[in-house]
């Protein structure tokens, strides 16, 4: 493919920004793409070429890129109070309201009676829960029950402690991550993980037997949290198998270690429910949101603590003068405004609703590609989908990743004006705005198609 010649913005990007999660050799020979407005679940470059959207950003513009009731939202606030904090027994007007309806929205009793936790992005979430892990086990006497169990390709952030979380080798490599006390099982992976000719439910019984034997041999005694967000995102578009989340939980309470969901992608619709803890009947201790959470408009996310979390923490915070933690932003009202507004709109437009009845062209369309040549598997769940790419589909074998066969996918369909993105090992993933419609998700899926046949050509040329 010809590069085409770098514009005076993608020059002086490049000369001066550091992107973030990017192959920088490759962006400084081939420039960046410089995206310049939004229209509905579609952006428009400098050059005025159109683009749908197909990861909705990073799997977190679900009102598309044009909703004006958010800028009308942002834009009352800014004027009314632009800044204010929570801190020593104060608060900004726009977060009492949405403490109240965020947590009405909470999908369980446990959450709904507990509080929230602001914060700017879902690594400081995570952060914060990896922190009160500590606070919570130290305050309860049990100062050896704080090590944390993650899972390989789970994806939690960036910070040191949500890096150390997450289960992807480039976010370990160089830093010197994963910090100590991390344990890591298997992703329930079991397209990639499953061995010769073993069933689904053979491959649950011995990720769970994996969990148990890790819990006994460190001693339940040391584990203090488990964290898992329920569909894996960013290290796959990883489904569990059924089965899975049941047996894990049951280990979980036999030995009083916390739960901590990650709904960070899942939030607010993207499965077709609420949250991925009312699809997998989850119970978290804790939970992080963010992403969806304000439309991706402001940065802002939250950490739902129940009320047994809270009740502790208050009790040894009040001991030692103070809960030592938050952040000058938490609860910014210009996020707590938006994050209002985008709670009302999802409410005012049915958009859970929504996904239920768009949601199965994209998975039927996804499906139809699983014959393909390139796939080894087709697979998604309410508006989250990806293909896996192989080399031999029938043997499970992926390309070799030198290859760079998924980025090349993902060019011919940004060449065609369709934004997908490429995870680890071969996966196109898709995530589009929740308010996509049908016709759409058809320009999506055949423009999909056409990448697909011309990075076959391209394997076989
Ligand atoms: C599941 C999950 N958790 C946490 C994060 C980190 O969120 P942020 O990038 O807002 O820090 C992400 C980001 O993609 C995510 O997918």
């Amino acid at each position: 493919m010809s590069t085409p010649e770098i514009s005076a913005a993608g020059r002086s990007d490049i000369a001066h920004h550091l992107h973030p999660y990017t192959q920088l050799r490759a962006l400084e020979r081939d420039g960046p793409l410089v995206i310049v407005k939004g229209d509905g679940s579609h952006v428009i470059d400098e050059h005025g070429k159109r683009y749908l959207e197909g990861m909705a950003g990073l799997w977190c513009a679900s009102l598309g890129f044009s909703e004006s009731r958010l800028a009308d939202a942002a834009n009352h606030q800014m004027r009314l109070l632009p800044y204010y904090h929570s801190f020593s027994g104060k608060v900004p007007g726009p977060v009492t309201e949405l403490v109240a309806r965020l947590t009405a929205w909470a999908p369980t009793e446990a959450l709904r009676r507990g509080r929230l936790l602001f914060a700017n992005s879902g690594s400081e979430s995570n952060d914060t829960a990896f922190k009160l892990v500590r606070y919570y086990h130290n305050a309860r006497g049990q100062p050896q029950k704080k090590k944390i169990i993650a899972r390989q390709k789970g994806y939690h952030g960036v910070t040191a402690a949500a890096a150390s979380l997450s289960g992807l080798p480039t976010m370990h490599q160089h830093f010197d991550l994963p910090l100590p006390g991390v344990l890591r099982v298997s992703a329930p992976h079991f397209y990639g993980n499953a061995l010769p000719g073993e069933s689904e439910a053979a491959f649950v019984d011995r990720l769970v037997a994996e969990l148990e034997a890790l819990i006994t041999s460190e001693g339940p005694e040391t584990i203090g949290a488990f964290i898992a967000e329920p569909v894996q995102g960013a290290g796959g578009v990883i489904i569990p198998p059924a089965g899975y989340f049941p047996r894990v939980q049951a280990l979980l309470k036999q030995h009083q270690i916390l739960f901590i969901v990650d709904e960070v992608i899942t939030g607010f619709g993207r499965l077709g429910e609420r949250f991925g803890t009312q699809v997998f009947d989850l119970q978290p201790d804790m939970m992080t949101v963010a992403k969806m959470l304000t439309s991706a408009y402001v940065p802002m996310s939250a950490l739902f603590v129940s009320e047994a979390i809270y009740q502790t923490v208050a009790d040894a915070s009040a001991a030692v003068g103070t809960f030592g933690h938050g952040y000058t932003y938490s609860g910014h009202p210009l996020a707590c405004a938006v994050a209002l507004e985008t709670l009302r709109i999802y409410e005012d437009d049915d958009i859970v609703g929504h996904v239920r009845r768009v949601a199965p062209r994209l998975q039927a369309g996804l499906q139809r590609f699983a014959t393909h040549p390139l796939v080894g598997q087709a697979r998604g769940l309410g508006l989250i989908g990806a293909l896996e790419l192989a080399e031999d589909p029938a043997a499970r074998k992926p390309f070799d990743p030198a290859r760079g066969v998924g980025a090349y996918l993902v060019k011919r369909a940004q060449a065609h004006g369709l934004i997908l993105r490429v995870l680890g090992g071969d996966v196109i993933a898709f995530s589009p705005p929740l308010v996509i419609t049908e016709a759409e998700i058809d320009f999506m899926l055949e423009k999909t198609a056409l990448a697909l046949d011309e990075t076959l050509a391209w394997v076989r040329g």
